[in-house]
């Protein structure tokens, strides 16, 4: 571990440059120093990987943006749980996660690869435990879950202290269970990174607007 956090410190933090350009979409990486491995980039961070430390993932968070603290307490509260990673060191702007070794939902519906229902009642078990541990599930969507070997797994729990309600999850479940389960599946489509992107944006305008009239 310290030498992890020797790398981090000596090159990966001094080379490293992530830029938020909108808080709705992924962080932009511009620059990885060798042998640094991006994994993974969501709206407030960037993640990354050492080959010789791959069983542990750096999150840095872009500057300006917000939640470092706040995700370190939700690990602190959720303790040690499969379907969840650990918080094994936190340094200025970044935390040292374990990593876990899955494919987003995101991604499996963009290769085709089959999503069985396990996953998704591990995730609502995943969440069940979360909220006995006094959280809030928030933001769970298609990239912040994740399927290995058959199994669910929660990879982004850093929203999980806001208290606002947040129908992702379910959104996501609908999907599942009425557009996934039905049509993607048995016809094994792979669905293009665009047309998922396309799908977001009008998920996001739908839900504005369910939202403005409650
Ligand atoms: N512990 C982890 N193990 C493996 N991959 C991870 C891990 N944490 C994050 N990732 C990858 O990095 C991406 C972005 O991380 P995430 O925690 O969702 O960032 P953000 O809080 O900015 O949304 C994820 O979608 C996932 O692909
Ligand atoms: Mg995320």
């Amino acid at each position: 571990m310290n030498q992890l956090i020797e790398s981090i410190h000596q090159e990966l933090l001094s080379g490293v440059q992530i830029e938020s350009l909108d808080p709705h979409n992924p962080v932009a990486v511009h620059q990885v120093p060798d042998p640094w491995q991006l994994l993974g980039a969501g709206n407030y961070a960037a993640v990354f990987y050492h080959p010789r430390y791959s069983d542990q993932v750096v999150k840095i968070y872009a500057p300006g943006r917000p939640g470092f603290a706040e995700e370190l307490e939700v690990y602190r509260r959720l303790g040690s749980h499969p379907a969840f990673s650990e918080c094994l060191y936190s340094g200025e702007n970044f935390l040292v996660l374990k990593r876990l070794y899955g494919v987003t939902l995101y991604d499996c519906v963009h290769l085709g690869k089959r999503i069985p229902k396990q996953v998704i009642q591990d995730i609502d078990q995943a969440l069940d435990y979360a909220r006995d541990r006094g959280l809030h599930p928030h933001d769970v969507h298609g990239r912040n879950v994740m399927m290995q070997d058959g199994r669910g797994l929660v990879v982004d729990v850093s929203d999980f202290l806001q208290q606002e309600a947040c129908s992702a999850w379910d959104d996501l479940k609908r999907a599942y269970y009425w557009i996934y389960v039905p049509v993607l599946s048995p016809l094994r489509l792979r669905v293009p990174y665009f047309v998922l992107d396309v799908v977001r944006a009008i998920y996001r305008y739908f839900r504005r607007l369910v939202r403005r009239n409650v």
